[in-house]
């Protein structure tokens, strides 16, 4: 046990302590740390550990740092079980107090889920930001519903849901959305990232992603890009670690029982690329499609809502030269390239010469994507 306190108390367990006597200093009534992680990078170790039984970890703790003087924002080091990982401590009541054999230690758990992959998520997207897709949003109504109420859907609540599209449709949006409107926490996990760099890693994230949703449901979780995890058996042989990934999504989705109000969606561009065995536990597959005219044109006057130079553009014909475009591309490729071209151009007011230019530099790029596969 050190610290970078001052450690006033003979009782202290750690015979490094410098003992300091005669303070006159309040025993901590409660103190609140947060873990931090190591002084300095050690390979082998994981910057992450998980507590298991809180009130144990109290003990633990209270026992390892009794006679120490907390002082918020300094740190606490653990040196018997994670020896040097070190706590910062976010509160302590009364402040420069001694830890006692009654003080009580908090630890803020949810700090350390941020770092992960699978992230608690908030957004500002409203579900009404949304053009289009009512499948998808009157699933969510129903899903809305269910989390109101979740007893009077019995046997018969929403699980598993499979998002489905062209890539800039609106699926990861709409979950942000939802993450926004509802009052229920939404865990994320962008697929890719659960292909670590050891073979193992992908399942206990998924594990601990399941097992943190079902302790705080009801709650959702996300998992976009699934293709990149369970991949058709087929493909799976190029990796060997995602077959191990994908038995342990099965595991866990099968592990959710029917009275726990946890609610899966995935997302992928490509559902026939799904392994079967996962692709089947989705009750619903829901498409997100292209926008049509009057969506394109909602698209577009939306997103000119936010054009930081004025403009004077012939809105009609956007939507015919924006035909086959996602809200990603109208946005990204047309709208920010043609802003873009206007601010290079020394102009302050975007003309349908600039959306030419744009609608232009998209097919040149869309063409050349093409041919890559040809
Ligand atoms: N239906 C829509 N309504 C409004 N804006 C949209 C819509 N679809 C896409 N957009 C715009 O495109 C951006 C990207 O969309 P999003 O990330 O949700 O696509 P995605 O379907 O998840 O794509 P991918 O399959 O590549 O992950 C959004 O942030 C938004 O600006
Ligand atoms: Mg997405």
């Amino acid at each position: 046990m050190k610290s970078d306190n001052k450690k006033p108390e003979k009782k202290s367990t750690n015979p490094k302590t410098t003992l300091i006597e005669n303070e006159n200093r309040e025993y901590a009534e409660c103190v609140v740390l947060k873990p931090v992680g190591y002084p300095f990078e050690f390979n082998l170790m994981d910057d992450d550990f998980e507590i298991k039984n809180k009130e144990l970890f109290e003990e633990y703790a209270r026992e390892q740092w009794l006679g120490l003087v907390v002082r918020e924002n300094s740190h606490l080091f653990d040196q018997k079980i994670i020896p040097d990982y070190g706590f910062e401590i976010i509160s302590a009541k009364p402040d420069n107090s001694i830890i006692s054999e009654n003080t009580k230690i908090k630890l803020i758990t949810d700090e350390l889920s941020a770092k992960k992959d699978s992230t608690l998520i908030k957004s500002n997207i409203r579900l009404s930001d949304i053009v289009g897709q009512t499948n998808a949003k009157n699933k969510i109504k129903v899903i809305t519903k269910y989390l109101e109420d979740p007893e009077s859907f019995g046997p018969w609540a929403p699980k598993n849901i499979l998002f489905y599209g062209l890539p800039g449709t609106g699926k990861t949006m709409l979950v942000k959305a939802l993450a926004n409107e509802l009052e229920v926490p939404l865990y994320l996990i962008k697929a890719t990232t659960l292909i670590g760099d050891h073979v193992g890693d992908g399942a206990s994230k998924i594990h601990e992603l399941f097992k943190k949703a079902s302790e705080n449901s009801p709650s959702i979780i996300f998992i976009d890009e699934i293709d990149a995890i369970a991949l058709h058996r087929s493909f799976q042989s190029l990796r060997g670690d995602v077959s191990e990934i994908v038995n342990s999504l099965l595991t866990e989705m099968d592990g959710i029982s029917e009275n726990e109000s946890v609610i899966t969606i995935g997302a992928t561009n490509n559902p026939t690329s799904l392994d079967y065995a996962v692709r089947s536990r989705f009750e619903e597959e829901i498409e997100f499609k292209l926008p049509d005219d009057a969506e394109r044109l909602e698209i577009i006057t939306n997103n000119l809502k936010t054009m930081p130079l004025k403009y004077d553009l012939d809105l009609g014909k956007i939507v015919k030269l924006t035909k086959g475009l996602s809200g990603r591309d109208i946005k990204e490729k047309i709208l920010k390239t043609a802003l873009h071209n206007t601010i290079a151009s020394d102009s302050e007011i975007i003309t349908m010469r600039n959306i030419d230019y744009a609608v232009n530099a998209s097919k040149i790029k869309n063409s050349d994507i093409k041919g890559m596969f040809e």
